[in-house]
């Protein structure tokens, strides 16, 4: 079971996008994919028509009371989705409570790690979405993943955001034995605007290593797929935005199957 983690300390790069777009692309070809959605907003739970104030169960239970985590408490939470073999984890409205309560808390960082251990049979690839803000909820997306996917919206003070993130990453890798190795994803590319194509080129300068090669451009049908509450090639597959995260995917599980082998 592959686990990768989206996220950005900075909000509206296309981390849910880019979230339900790979999952969608895993899932058609075969492969069993969860998504677990750790962002209070839910924007990946309402996406798939569920309404994050009115769930029975939510990822928030992993973080309740003392209660030891096994196979029954992961499965309850689980929810279908519109696609086959793309399963959700849902967030509830109350996760925003936990960043002021569990910071400190022994032990609270690796729950999401915890959890996944009752299911790694079940699954070929899990893919976190983060909140953009650093606390106890990113803290456990970087703990439970193997890659870290930093989707960074290109336009001027991108890279501000992104200095953030990989302090982050840093200091996360301080506390790994295997060092969380991350790919940036550039996002809402528009070639006919200055402030995307020097970006661009500053993301190339600075993380040459790290940065993907395929980009995300600006693409309306990657919106309209959210409003049908469907992953965007299921809407349309030849579109110009499921072509890159399609490129973007062939990318990764290549580094991963290289990775596997040494
Ligand atoms: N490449 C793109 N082209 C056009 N629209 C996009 C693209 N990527 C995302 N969007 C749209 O931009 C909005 C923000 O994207 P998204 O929700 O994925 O960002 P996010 O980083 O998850 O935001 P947040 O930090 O609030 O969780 C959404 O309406 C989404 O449909
Ligand atoms: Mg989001």
């Amino acid at each position: 079971m592959q686990v990768w983690t989206v996220a950005n300390q900075k909000g509206g790069v296309g981390k849910t996008t880019t979230v339900v777009s790979l999952a969608g692309l895993l899932a058609e070809v075969g492969y069993r994919v969860l998504l677990i959605d750790l962002d209070p907003h839910g924007s990946l739970t309402s996406y798939f028509g569920y309404d994050p104030d009115e769930l029975e169960f939510s990822v928030f239970d992993l973080f309740e009371g003392s209660n030891p985590i096994n196979a029954a408490t992961v499965h309850r939470m689980l929810l279908e989705t519109s696609h086959e073999r793309l399963e959700l984890m849902p967030a509830s409205t109350a996760l925003a409570t936990l960043e002021r309560r569990a910071v400190g808390q022994e032990g609270m960082g690796l729950q999401i790690a915890r959890a996944l251990v009752q299911v790694k049979e079940e699954y070929d690839y899990v893919i976190i979405d983060t909140p953009p803000i650093l606390g106890v909820l990113m803290v456990n997306a970087l703990a439970a993943c193997q890659h870290l996917l930093v989707p960074v919206q290109t336009e001027f003070l991108a890279l501000k955001g992104l200095e953030r993130m990989v302090r982050t990453i840093s200091m996360i890798n301080q506390a790994r034995k295997n060092k969380l190795k991350y790919t940036i994803i550039p996002t809402f590319y528009d070639r006919r605007a200055h402030a995307s194509v020097t970006s661009l080129r500053e993301l190339h300068n600075r993380y040459s290593d790290r940065i993907s090669s395929a980009i995300v451009p600006v693409d309306t049908e990657l919106r309209n797929a959210s409003i049908k509450g469907l992953v965007p090639s299921a809407v349309d597959s030849s579109s110009r935005g499921v072509h890159a995260y399609a490129r973007i995917l062939r990318t990764l599980v290549e580094a991963q199957k290289q990775e596997a082998s040494v």
